[in-house]
């Protein structure tokens, strides 16, 4: 009986011993042996970076970890890329450590219209302004005189609404965004080393 009660206390005085000390742990900030969270959200992929194992992908909300906004973090494995290309909607997940962001998994659920200003200009621009903007038989340069003149707003107004007779108005065949995304590449691309001039100091 005696025998007993000793090993009683003993084991007791163990588990105690134990318990207070599992029960520090989460005191330490990052332990090596910090837990492991999984979240799942969508995103839009962004883009891949095979060379340095990193996607970046603009999401929704994750709930319980982050607001939506853009995050660029590696992937696990180069196999949850397939099927995956920039553009594409995905559900996916993320692994946590600490502050270690992986992705562990993607899965496509649609894709989304990328707007590139650069092909709106060639399929529609091109053939009157010319590849670069130097100008052809049908429409004036856009790297020099007139077009040089304007802020980002006329010159959204000029390709909505078309310009005297010459300049066709493309409101019917494009939609807003892609109307700002091709001014966009003729002032930003297009235009880039030509100097601006104040749009005030002329009009027509
Ligand atoms: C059919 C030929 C033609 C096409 C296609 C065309 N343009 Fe024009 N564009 C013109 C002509 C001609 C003018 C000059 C109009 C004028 O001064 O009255 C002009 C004027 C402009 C101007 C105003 C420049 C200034 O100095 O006032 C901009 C900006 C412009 N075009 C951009 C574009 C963009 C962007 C596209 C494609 C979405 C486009 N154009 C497609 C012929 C064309």
């Amino acid at each position: 009986m005696k025998n007993n009660i000793k090993l009683f206390i003993i084991i007791s005085t163990i588990a105690l011993f134990s318990f207070a000390c599992t029960n520090q742990e989460p005191l330490k900030p990052v332990s090596p042996n910090a837990e492991l969270h999984y979240y799942q959200s969508k995103g839009v992929v962004k883009k891949i970076d095979l060379e340095k194992g990193k996607i970046t992908i603009d999401h929704e909300d994750i709930p319980g970890y982050m607001s939506a906004m853009e995050m660029t973090e590696p992937f696990k494995d180069k196999a949850i890329l397939e099927n995956i290309k920039v553009g594409d909607k995905v559900d996916f997940e993320i692994e946590r450590i600490g502050a270690n962001i992986t992705f562990t998994k993607l899965t496509k659920i649609g894709e989304v219209a990328i707007i590139n200003g650069a092909e709106i200009y060639k399929t529609n621009c091109s053939e009157c302004h010319g590849a670069n903007g130097e100008g052809a038989k049908k429409g004036i340069p856009l790297i020099s005189g007139h077009a040089l003149h304007h802020s980002q707003d006329e010159h959204i107004k000029q390709v909505t609404d078309g310009e005297a007779n010459k300049m066709p108005n493309f409101k019917d065949k494009l939609k807003a965004e892609e109307i700002k995304a091709v001014v966009d590449y003729v002032r930003n691309e297009i235009q880039k080393g030509a100097v601006r001039e104040d749009s005030h100091q002329h009009s027509h």
